[in-house]
């Protein structure tokens, strides 16, 4: 039994104010971390503030990490310092850093490679843009993402991993992947690190799925045989959306 994982990414979103007010109304109303996990990733000067207002059930993550673990990499974020926040999650390899930042597959794994030197756990996302599945070339791209994402990470490294599966094309479009499209890619990226690691690996790997998710969506998509939870990104900045979203792998769960 895998542990649903439920994820707010802010991305460049809410100031300081808006993000405490965010975190006092939904920190008592998270499901118990024993049987969910809840993450909330904000803007990183954020990090520290939240992380000591988060309460007993939230966990808060970074959107992002470089792959040095320090230098002169000015406007750069080192895994010692998230670290030494008490920082607990990183998001790797998001299509917006791909696309905006240039962010490549090769990067994706010395990230991947950072966090995990640094004991944070990485959330990886992969996911095709709308020509990739329109010329049917969804699992090639995926396979690839993956392939690359963890070259030379080991079965025990991938245990403290969540990978994201967004197609891009479902990424702030209010166009949600169905739940069998979703279910269908991550069952694929499952059989991918299955032909890496093996059965056991595979099997216990939680795969979220990303993509205009809202609280009217969530529950057909979380109850789909590979997906184990979500990362949102709109509807997650409505602390009323996020703790309906946050408790709904209870009604799985029962
Ligand atoms: P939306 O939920 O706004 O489509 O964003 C998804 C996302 O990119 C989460 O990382």
């Amino acid at each position: 039994m895998r542990k649903p994982i439920i994820a707010a990414n802010w991305k460049m979103f809410k100031t300081r104010d808006e993000a405490l007010f965010f975190i006092l109304k939904v920190s008592e109303e998270m499901p118990d971390n024993n049987l969910i996990d809840t993450v909330i990733f904000p803007q990183s000067p954020m990090l520290r503030c939240l992380i000591t207002r988060q309460g007993e059930e939230l966990k808060i993550g970074a959107q992002n990490i470089y792959y040095e673990d320090e230098g002169a990499f000015t406007g750069e974020i080192s895994g010692p310092l998230l670290k030494s926040y008490n920082v607990e999650y990183v998001l790797i390899g998001h299509s917006e850093r791909r696309q905006h930042f240039h962010e490549t597959d090769e990067d994706v794994n010395k990230k991947i490679k950072a966090a995990i030197r640094n004991d944070l756990l990485p959330i990886v996302c992969v996911g095709e843009k709308l020509a990739d599945r329109e010329n049917n070339n969804t699992n090639k791209i995926l396979k690839k993402q993956v392939k690359k994402a963890f070259k030379d990470i080991s079965a025990i490294e991938l245990k403290s991993i969540v990978i994201a599966y967004e197609p891009i094309w479902a990424i702030g479009t209010g166009k949600t992947a169905t739940a069998k499209q979703a279910d269908e890619a991550c069952g694929y990226i499952r059989s991918v690190i299955k032909e890496l690691h093996g059965e056991v690996v595979a099997d216990d790997l939680r795969i979220q799925y990303g993509g205009s998710v809202k609280p009217e969506n969530i529950d057909e998509l979380i109850s789909q045989e590979n997906i184990d939870g979500a990362l949102i990104g709109g509807a997650s900045l409505d602390p009323d959306k996020f703790i309906a979203m946050a408790n709904a792998p209870l009604k799985i769960l029962k």
